[in-house]
């Protein structure tokens, strides 16, 4: 993944954009749907069964599902913090503190990559089931997890409304309400009305912030409907982020940050990582896998630096900040 082949990618990456739109523009008819590398979400969510989508919101915060008790799904995918959570590294069960930041859980259902920082994990359903064993989070058994809802009555009662049957507690029921809680957390955002052609959803900034943000190149890496979460990049192009940080005084070199080389085992991917998806980015800070930078501005500043090879100017930066912030979800903006 040298600077060279990223070049190649970006000029490639808006003509697949512009197919793409050309493609929707010919199935459905819409008109307005303007030609842009970053695809609108749908207004609602259509394919999941309300009813186990609520019991599955119930099972994410139920701590339960942990080996000591005290930790759920929620208490590191916050639902004031985006779904992601303010801490620099999250805490699991037994108070293991780990080495990375979670990432958000909206719109999580659209990176196509695979999930995680590294995308090691093919899709929500093969990460259900292997989170509730992983001694970094929940450190617990699916087996006593079941045991343990099934004794409760009223949630016993609950599963039974939901799926039916004598005994439906049972691991596949709990994952599939989990699972469909999960891909219910879509958040259409002002940027996506604009997207379907409502020229006043964005403010004057906002839309010189998209243009700023195509200009100096972001979108070469973070595009598609999640804008980003469906490609893999070295993180640190330029530069040198990891010596930067440590003499920052944030961290020294540590394991996960070889990235996707961990998956893999393949020397090319050292230091490589998903594109980072940037919906509701404003909610999510601290920002990147190692949750080292507070601030949206300063993500700005060292993606410029490092993914670009470029300082972007202040002035830049805000109005960035300013578009990277209408893709916060209309029902989570606070105005
Ligand atoms: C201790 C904090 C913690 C707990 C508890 C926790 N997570 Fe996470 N979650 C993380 C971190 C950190 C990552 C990123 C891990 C990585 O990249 O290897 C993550 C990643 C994820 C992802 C992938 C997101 C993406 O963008 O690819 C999903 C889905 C997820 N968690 C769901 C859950 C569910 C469901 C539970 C409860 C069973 C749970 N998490 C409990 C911290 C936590
Ligand atoms: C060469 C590909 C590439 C380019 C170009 C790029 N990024 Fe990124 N971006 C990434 C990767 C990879 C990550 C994940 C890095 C990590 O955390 O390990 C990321 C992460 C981010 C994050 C942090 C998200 C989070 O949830 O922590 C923000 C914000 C961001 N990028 C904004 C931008 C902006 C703004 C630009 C243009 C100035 C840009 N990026 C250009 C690849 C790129």
């Amino acid at each position: 993944m040298n600077p060279r082949t990223f070049t190649r990618r970006r000029r490639a990456v808006p003509a697949l954009g512009l197919l793409l739109a050309a493609a929707v523009h010919g199935g459905i008819a819409q008109g307005t749907r303007r030609a842009e590398p970053i695809e609108p979400l749908p207004e609602a969510v259509t394919d999941v069964d309300p009813a186990r989508a609520r019991l599955g919101e119930k099972l994410f915060a139920d701590t339960r599902l942990s080996g000591d008790g005290k930790v759920s799904c929620q208490s590191c995918h916050l639902p004031d913090a985006g779904r992601a959570d303010p801490r620099r590294h999250s805490v699991g069960a037994f108070g293991k503190l780990r080495e990375l930041n979670s990432p958000t859980l909206l719109n999580v259902r659209y990176n196509t990559s695979g999930l995680n920082w590294t995308g090691r994990t093919k899709d929500l359903d093969a990460q259900i089931a292997g989170s509730v064993g992983n001694a970094d989070t929940m450190a617990h058994d699916w087996g006593q997890v079941v045991r343990l809802l099934a004794d409760d009555a009223a949630m016993a009662a609950e599963f039974r409304a939901v799926y039916g049957g004598d005994a439906p507690v049972t691991q596949k029921n709990a994952a599939d309400a989990i699972v469909s809680f999960e891909k219910s957390l879509v958040t259409p955002s002002r940027f996506d009305d604009w997207l379907r052609g409502d020229e006043r959803a964005l403010s004057p900034q906002e839309k010189a912030g998209y243009a700023k943000f195509k200009e100096h190149g972001c979108i070469g890496c973070h595009a598609g409907i999640n804008v980003g979460g469906n490609s893999f990049m070295k993180f640190g192009l330029f530069g040198d982020y990891f010596g930067d940080r440590a003499r920052k005084g944030r961290g020294a070199m540590v394991d996960v940050d070889k990235g996707r080389l961990l998956v893999t085992k393949k020397e090319e991917d050292l230091q490589v990582f998903r594109v980072a998806p940037l919906r509701n980015v404003a909610l999510t800070a601290p920002y990147f896998h190692d949750g080292a930078v507070e601030t949206l501005d300063e993500a700005i500043l060292l993606m410029g630096r490092h993914q670009l090879g470029r300082e972007i100017p202040a002035d830049d930066r805000q109005s960035i900040e300013a578009f990277l912030r209408s893709l916060t979800g209309k029902q989570l903006e606070k105005r």
